[in-house]
């Protein structure tokens, strides 16, 4: 039998952190056996909101930190296929395709376009609009390729006709957004693409080290996957320890036992905070060792990815081919 397929990615605007992965990562690395695995360096994704300046420049940059920290995470380039979304232009050819059945309202009305909206800094989320009209006024401001981000990822996913994508909570609604297009291309051209599933983790949203809600590096709240132990112990010992901390939740995905530190029914943070430092060092210590060894051989990274490419071309070849047979975008005079 053939295995069902997973997509899922990134997008490389930075390195990753413990958010992303209890978000998304761990799912990716214990559904590798079982799933047929690929895993998209969404770089296109990464200029919607950073075209020309310091981030958008980055982009190659964090492309590799990108693979790398799955590597590092356990994502086995053996069982899972890595590849560069602008390496394969069949995804925008796709895009184009999928814009004509998607309106521009409903694009609007994308929830994660609205918070990415606030993220991206074009407005304060203090000033976030209160209404519909509101909204739309905010999304002209934007460019189209922001707006229409949502339908690019829905060509990542079904181009390779997805079964599940792991991610973050709030990937939700791109998923919601994919599986409409999936169903609209379906009902007007014939049954084509699956209705893929999102696959949210048990740890969906990790908390700030500030206590938070979302750890997220725009906040400067994270703790990075390629963090050294001394940027764990030195992130720990900062962390924010009031009312309404994240440490308890820390303490359960860590294994560390917060009770064994309580006196008088207080948590001597100056006894608990180094234990609970330490298991996150100990846990990350795998992580840096895979890391060491992928750094040392660089060109093993471009080689990995020129092997996804070609792959994930040829299967896009095969997804188009029959997207314009059932369009009728095939001209034979
Ligand atoms: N939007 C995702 C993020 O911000 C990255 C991404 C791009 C993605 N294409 C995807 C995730 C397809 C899952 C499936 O992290």
């Amino acid at each position: 039998m053939t295995k069902k397929r997973i997509l899922t990615g990134d997008r490389p605007t930075g390195k990753l952190h413990l958010g992303h992965y209890f978000g998304s990562l761990q799912n990716r690395v214990q559904l590798q056996d079982k799933y047929e695995t690929f895993v998209i360096v969404a770089d296109w994704q990464a200029l919607y909101d950073h075209l020309g300046d310091e981030k958008g420049r980055a982009v190659g940059q964090n492309v590799r930190e990108c693979v790398l920290d799955n590597l590092a995470a356990g994502v086995n380039p053996a069982q899972a296929t890595f590849f560069v979304q602008s390496e394969v232009p069949e995804l925008a050819e796709l895009t184009m395709i999928f814009q004509f059945l998607v309106t521009v309202a409903r694009a609007k009305r994308n929830p994660t376009i609205k918070a990415e909206m606030i993220s991206s800094g074009l407005v304060d989320s203090s000033a976030a609009p209160q209404d519909d009209a509101g909204w739309d006024q905010l999304a002209d401001k934007i460019n189209c390729g922001f707006l229409t981000f949502p339908i690019s990822q829905a060509a990542d996913i079904l181009f390779c006709k997805a079964d599940l994508v792991p991610v973050g909570e709030d990937q939700l609604p791109h998923i919601e957004q994919t599986r409409e297009i999936a169903r609209k291309f379906n009902r007007l051209f014939g049954e084509t693409f699956p209705e893929p599933e999102g696959l949210v983790s048990a740890t969906p949203r990790l908390r700030g080290l500030d206590g938070n809600a979302k750890m997220s590096k725009s906040l400067g709240n994270t703790i990075n996957l390629s963090a050294t132990p001394a940027e764990v112990d030195a992130a720990i010992k900062k962390a924010f320890s009031g009312e309404g901390h994240a440490l308890g939740e820390y303490a359960e995905l860590f294994g560390v036992d917060m009770k064994q530190f309580e006196k008088d029914g207080v948590v001597q943070m100056g006894k608990f905070k180094p234990a609970l430092a330490a298991a996150i060092n100990e846990f990350l210590e795998p992580m840096r060792a895979r890391r060491a060894e992928w750094e040392a051989q660089p060109a093993k990274i471009r080689e990995l990815l020129d092997t996804g490419r070609d792959r994930l071309r040829g299967i896009a070849q095969d997804t188009l081919a029959e997207v314009r047979e059932k369009m009728g975008l095939k001209y034979k005079f």
